[in-house]
């Protein structure tokens, strides 16, 4: 067992590591309804996986990572889980200092934040403040985000620069467009994993998926780990990545 798994790792090629990786880290009621917990336990083990899977994805070279932690459509589940989910992330945050110690990975939260409450927005700004001067890989956490919804912003965003005359309609392009995306500092989203077994994006980084690797598996996210991680990306490593040539 132990042979294989350094063997799994000592086959990636470290000059092909991908440089964004999307995770829809799903699955977490799944795996606590099969050991008879909470939903809310699942959300737990998940955010702890994050954090493991992060710090291994900055080892291996990964420059960011997004992960969708809840997306517009998640208002819609029972309130007590919404709450629930709120509270975790109010104390994830809260706990930013233990959370980020040592790690050098640089926290960001993307989505819209006007839905979330001023405890919680004044927990991100914080957290992202505390760990602006790391070096490392950005961690993006999607939350209250859509992909339908990141791309109505910037097309507001857009429209508002032609009404004031920045620039004009014509002007408005891929480039111009990408821009205007959560993800504008970070590079092209190469790989998008997605566990549990559902084979769907969920409206997760519509615009960025455009050319990006999909990874599907059954495992659900609670039980993600660095070998998960090392077959995800010897599966990329193996892909053709034409991006229309021949
Ligand atoms: C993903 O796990 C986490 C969030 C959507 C917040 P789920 O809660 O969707 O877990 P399953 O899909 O019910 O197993
Ligand atoms: C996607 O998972 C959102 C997150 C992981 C945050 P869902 O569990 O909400 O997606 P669906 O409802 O199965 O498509
Ligand atoms: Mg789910």
């Amino acid at each position: 067992m132990l042979f294989k798994k350094r063997k799994i790792a000592e086959e990636m090629d470290m000059s092909n590591i991908p440089q964004h990786i999307g995770i829809i880290m799903d699955g977490n009621g799944r795996w606590a309804k099969k050991r008879g917990l909470p939903r809310s336990a699942g959300h737990r083990a998940g955010a702890e996986t994050l954090k493991k899977i992060v710090v291994y994805c900055n080892k291996i070279g990964v420059k960011s990572v997004t992960a969708y932690a809840f997306s517009t459509e998640n208002w819609n589940r029972p309130k007590a889980e919404v709450d629930a989910l709120m509270e975790l992330l109010y104390m994830y945050l809260g706990q930013v200092e233990e959370q980020f110690a040592g790690t050098n990975v640089i926290l960001r939260v993307i989505g819209d934040r006007s839905a979330l409450s001023d405890k919680i927005n004044k927990a991100i700004d914080y957290a992202e403040s505390y760990t602006s001067t790391n070096t490392g890989l950005v961690l993006n956490v999607a939350l209250n985000y859509g992909g339908r919804d990141e791309i109505c912003r910037a097309a507001q965003l857009a429209a508002k620069a032609v009404e004031t005359g920045e620039i004009k309609a014509e002007d408005i392009d891929e480039e111009y467009m990408s821009k205007l995306m959560y993800t504008k500092d970070v590079p092209e989203l190469d790989l998008i994993i997605r566990p549990s077994g559902e084979v769907r994006l969920s409206n997760f980084l519509l615009w960025q998926a455009a050319y990006a690797e999909f990874w599907f598996d059954s495992i659900n996210w609670p039980d993600f780990s660095e070998k998960d991680m090392q077959r995800a990306v010897l599966d990329y490593q193996k892909r053709n990545r034409r991006f229309g040539k021949v």
